[in-house]
């Protein structure tokens, strides 16, 4: 049989303490995402039509891999892995039933694998697979997983040795559709994890231990949370910037928190949302509204408010553009974004996707909290229900 993360766990000692030299752990970026799904053949036709990308390799038993089907889809740096189990005792079977079509491995590109492993344990992190090498006609991969919140792993990655189409055993395939002309999005800008009440700090502290990532400035704290969001949101980063993990817990508030939502939907912590970086959101909404994607509504009132014109100022599309579509404006010191937000995208309410196009600011819509409750708590007024 084979194994997604390998076949045992390795239990360390408490964490021993750890310099604070820089870059413990360097970091590349984030090589691929891997999804777990009911159906990878569907879900593959679904990214290829609704998200505008390329199916570029693929294994299965044609290939002597008895108990998956994988299908590898990119757009730009983007690459996404779907995986759907071929028979119910294939490893990774008991992931689908109880979190549903959800995000398995948050896969991130390493110069060292072996020292990046090593450290990752000494650091208090929890072994999933130790070091080995995937070798075929294309070169050698070299790869070890460490575990993170949940059940969702960080596979380590160096594929420095190898050319082939993705890795050791797939096969290039044909795109499933028609490729697009012009992709709908570049890259994937930060991916967030949900964690359970009281254990946001907890993570923040392993990224922190375990990658050596840092606090980024922004942060949803106590006075946003309780009022506006109903969330606690801290975010780590590399050095580098490039790997941005957003990490929340549900805040106690009025109203029943979306992070508990997950939380009960997906069966515990796990990967909430990923967004994906465009350098033209308009026309990726647009054909991803076309091709049947629903986006989160927003209030006409959450465009109409003075304040919100005033904090935004000047951006590269006229206001009324971004109110058609619902796309969200945020602000800061170093610039602006717009953003938007799909519906989850399986039958439980639990992953979903952020656009993202950023223009200066390294932000991830703070701003937009406050100004869409308070939006849709205007309308609540107009109707005499607030
Ligand atoms: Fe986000």
């Amino acid at each position: 049989m084979t194994s997604l993360h390998g076949d045992f766990a390795t239990e360390t000692e408490k964490p021993t303490e750890v310099s604070e030299a820089k870059d413990v752990f360097p970091v590349k970026g984030v090589d691929h995402l891997r999804f777990l799904v009911g159906n990878a053949r569907q879900a593959a036709h679904f990214y290829s039509t609704a998200f505008g990308m390329k199916c570029v390799a693929y294994r299965g038993p044609e290939q002597g891999f008895r108990d998956h089907a994988e299908y590898v889809l990119v757009s730009g740096g983007a690459k996404f892995v779907l995986t759907g189990m071929v028979h119910a005792g294939a490893p990774g079977a008991d992931h689908v039933t109880r979190h549903g079509d959800g995000i398995s491995d948050i896969a991130l590109q390493v110069p060292d694998v072996d020292a990046a492993y090593q450290h990752a344990l000494e650091a208090g992190a929890r072994g999933v697979t130790e070091p080995y090498d995937l070798k075929d006609e294309h070169g050698t991969v070299r790869l070890a997983a460490i575990a993170s919140y949940g059940d969702t792993v960080h596979t380590l990655i160096d594929r420095s040795g190898y050319d082939g189409p993705f890795l050791p055993g797939f096969v290039a395939r044909d795109p499933i559709v028609a490729v697009r002309p012009k992709r709908f999005f570049q890259a994937i800008d930060h991916v967030v994890g949900n964690v359970e009440l009281g254990k946001m700090d907890e993570w923040v502290e392993f990224y922190r231990r375990v990658m050596g990532f840092t606090n980024m400035a922004e942060f949803i704290g106590d006075d946003i949370a309780t009022d506006y969001s109903a969330l606690m949101s801290k975010v780590v980063a590399d050095g580098t910037r490039k790997v941005k993990f957003p990490l929340n817990e549900p805040a106690v508030s009025a109203r029943k928190s979306q992070i508990d939502e997950y939380l009960e939907f997906y069966g515990g912590p796990g990967a909430q949302h990923v967004a994906l970086a465009t350098n033209d959101i308009l026309t990726t909404v647009d054909a991803m509204r076309g091709a049947g994607v629903e986006f989160l509504n927003t209030p006409d009132s959450y465009y109409d408010d003075p304040e919100l014109r005033a904090r935004i100022g000047q951006v590269r599309v006229p206001i009324e553009e971004l109110k058609k579509r619902k796309i969200l404006v945020d602000r800061d010191e170093d610039g602006y974004l717009l953003q938007i937000f799909t519906a989850p995208v399986q039958d439980r309410p639990t992953v979903f996707f952020e656009l993202i196009e950023r223009h200066g600011s390294l932000g991830f819509g703070k701003g937009n909290f406050k100004a869409l409750f308070e939006a849709i708590e205007r309308e609540q007024e107009r109707r005499g229900n607030l």
